[in-house]
């Protein structure tokens, strides 16, 4: 199966560069979640006039809405520098401390994927998070002894696509905690107007209208689409996006009606054809498709769960009424229907 999908919610490292350049950089140019964006203004502004670092944030939510972004801007409105890193990334401890040592009064890190520390890093960051030190042995064997240093008084923002997975004790340390939703589409119709200013791209308002109804609720898609389609109308056209210029485009880059692409077609006529509408187990799943069980559950999964063509049960994955629908097969007498607030963790 090809594996390279214009509806995939992951950045591609291609992708990194141009993502900065659409990256709004304030909370006022941050489009959309509307409870999160005020709440945030006033914690920030609060800290300012106490003078006071932020306290720790945790963003959590699917790929692509914005986490990353927020977590610049926040450092931003705050005037202070960033340090990024990442769960992954970090694989001893001693690389923490030295990250956390290099700090400065205010300064927010950045840690992406928060989810994936190991647990003794994870245990670094408890004192580091409340107390601002940090316990390091130094030496070896029956020499080694343990000194405490104190850390400037920082802010940790931490990232995540899987909420579930974070432990309660990191989880309470954080003082300020949100999870990002899907965007509405008269939201990713204001962002693909804004990315299509910043790439000097004519685009009008059914052409915004058709690719924010594409984009499953992710701005990162959106942005993604309006790249593919300029370089279509560019090609075919005479540069301007329009709404027919647009279904043109998405039509032969395989994007439907709904957003959905090739692989997510793919899985829904799995299930429906090989697995009978399901259950079908993850782990078969993955087998079938040939991708790793995380990469279906933080990839493929979520926007299908949410959009209720997919639904979770403790047997397995099942087709619902929408996804046969989706598929073009009447649905059988009694098919599965999605149950609300099951979509992640
Ligand atoms: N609210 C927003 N307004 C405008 N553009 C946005 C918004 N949120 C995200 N974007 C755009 O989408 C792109 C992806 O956002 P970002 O990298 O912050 O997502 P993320 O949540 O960190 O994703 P991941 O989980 O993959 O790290 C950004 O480059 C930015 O251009
Ligand atoms: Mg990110």
């Amino acid at each position: 199966m090809d594996r390279e999908r214009l509806a995939d919610p992951e950045e591609t490292p291609q992708e990194q560069e141009l993502e900065r350049t659409l990256r709004p950089r304030s909370l006022a140019t941050f489009v959309g979640q509307p409870a999160l964006r005020e709440q945030l203004a006033i914690f920030i502004e609060a800290a300012r006039s106490r003078g006071e670092p932020l306290d720790h944030v945790l963003l959590a939510g699917p790929p692509g809405l914005g986490k990353t972004t927020l977590a610049y801007i926040i450092a931003q409105e705050m005037g202070v520098n960033i340090s990024t890193t990442s769960g992954p990334a970090l694989e001893r401890k001693a690389d923490m401390a030295a990250i956390l040592t290099h700090l400065e009064e205010g300064d927010v890190l950045f840690i992406d994927e928060i989810h994936r520390l190991n647990r003794a890093i994870e245990e670094i960051l408890y004192p580091a998070m409340e107390d601002f030190q940090i316990d390091i042995v130094v030496g070896q064997g029956p020499s080694a002894r343990t000194i405490r240093l104190e850390l400037p008084r920082f802010t940790l923002i931490g990232a995540t696509t899987r909420s579930g997975l974070i432990t309660t004790p990191l989880r309470d340390r954080f003082g300020f905690s949100h999870r990002l939703d899907y965007y509405s589409v008269e939201d990713l119709k204001l962002i693909v107007r804004r990315s299509a200013d910043i790439l000097g791209v004519e685009i009008d308002e059914e052409g915004a209208h058709q690719l924010a109804l594409r984009s499953r609720g992710t701005p990162r898609i959106a942005n993604r689409l309006l790249r593919r389609v300029r370089d279509f109308a560019q090609v075919r056209h005479q540069g301007k996006i329009t709404g027919e210029i647009a279904l043109e485009a998405l039509r032969l880059f395989e994007v439907d009606d709904e957003g959905l692409d090739r692989v997510d077609r793919e899985i829904l006529n799995l299930i429906l054809h090989k697995f009978d509408g399901g259950p079908v187990g993850l782990s078969t799943l993955a087998v079938a498709i040939g991708e790793e069980e995380g990469t279906i559950e933080d990839v493929y999964e979520p926007y299908l769960l949410q959009r209720g063509f997919l639904m979770r049960t403790p047997r397995g994955r099942v087709l619902t009424r929408l996804g046969y629908e989706h598929c073009g097969v009447t649905p059988p007498a009694r098919p599965h229907s999605p149950r609300p607030g099951t979509l992640f963790e």
